[in-house]
């Protein structure tokens, strides 16, 4: 049920008022189990593999061109051991709120001047979103 449901949302991608319905009432379930976040359809599941899994995983200690995103709502700029940050990251007094990572993630050679996030940012707000509040289900 709550599958079919969630293919629907996905299919009907303009119809943001269901997709949030529905991301809402399994975002508990979500949290709870993993494997679920991306079987309900979370928009932001697929923003992050198109736009970030190139360089971070979302597994805690894994780090490739950047650093693991594991729990990083909350987390201190540039706190992640073993990963080696620009100093422009580390000295940015940044703690990651969904704010600062929309701002970072918009436009990431201003938002962190010097640094070394090769991405040229995502313009598009909602789907910034739906990527932030997925991000915040994983911890
Ligand atoms: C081309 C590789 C690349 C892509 C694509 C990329 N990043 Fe990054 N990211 C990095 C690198 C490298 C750093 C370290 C930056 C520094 O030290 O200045 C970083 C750092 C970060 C940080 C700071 C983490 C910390 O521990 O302080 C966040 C948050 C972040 N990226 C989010 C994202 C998100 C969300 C996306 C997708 C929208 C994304 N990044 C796409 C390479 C990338």
């Amino acid at each position: 049920m709550i599958a079919s449901a969630c293919g629907f949302a996905r299919v009907m991608s303009l119809s943001v008022l269901l997709e949030r319905l529905v991301v809402s009432s399994t975002l508990g379930l979500a949290a709870l189990v993993p494997g679920h976040v991306h079987a309900a359809g979370n928009a932001g599941a697929d923003a992050f593999a198109t736009e970030c899994a190139e360089c971070h995983s979302l597994k805690q200690g894994k780090n490739k061109k950047g650093p693991s995103l594991f729990a990083v709502v909350g987390r201190k700029a540039g706190s992640v051991e073993d990963f080696k940050y620009s100093s422009a990251m580390t000295s940015s007094g940044i703690v990651w709120t969904a704010e600062q990572i929309d701002s970072y993630i918009t436009l990431p050679k201003k938002a962190v001047a010097g640094g070394i996030m090769k991405y040229d940012g995502l313009p598009d707000a909602k789907a910034r979103t739906d990527l932030i509040e997925y991000l915040a289900t994983v911890k």
